[in-house]
């Protein structure tokens, strides 16, 4: 008797963190894009292509950028509004000695570097 009911806890246990690990997961994929303005000479048809990469930039920079570029003001964590030419310059990679180690290839790829700059041109300045 005990025996049996040591298997239905045990039976009960593991279907609670099944459901806790589905609903962690779920909320992992839901990432609310920030404020944007599309690009003046964008296509309807591109629309949602630009939409994804716009955020992707934003998720690879929270992981590869904030931690050196967001202030907090006031209680708030902003994201500094860089300006044209420091952002469309690819070479940001390069430029400054402080990206040599955080900003490898092996690190960011060319493509991620594209959406992270996507994703700071085209966000609404805060
Ligand atoms: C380890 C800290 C660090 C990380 C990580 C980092 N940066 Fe920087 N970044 C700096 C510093 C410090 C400067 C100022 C120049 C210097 O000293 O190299 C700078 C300069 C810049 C500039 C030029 C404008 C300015 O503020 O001077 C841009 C644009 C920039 N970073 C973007 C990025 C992006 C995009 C990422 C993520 C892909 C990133 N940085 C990751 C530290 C960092």
């Amino acid at each position: 008797m005990k025996k049996i009911k040591f298997k239905i806890y045990t039976i009960v246990i593991l279907f609670l963190c099944a459901f806790m690990a589905c609903k962690a997961k779920q909320k992992v994929v839901a990432i609310v894009p920030m404020p944007f303005n599309y690009p003046d000479d964008i296509k309807e048809a591109e629309k949602p292509l630009f939409l994804t990469n716009y955020t992707k930039g934003q998720v690879l920079y929270g992981i590869n950028c904030a931690k050196c570029h967001n202030k907090t003001e006031g209680g708030q964590n902003t994201i500094p509004n860089f300006s044209l030419p420091q952002i469309m310059d690819y070479e940001i990679r390069f430029q400054y000695p402080s990206h040599e180690d955080p900003m490898k290839e092996t690190v960011i790829s060319p493509e991620e570097l594209e959406q992270i700059v996507t994703f700071l041109r085209y966000k609404l300045p805060s």
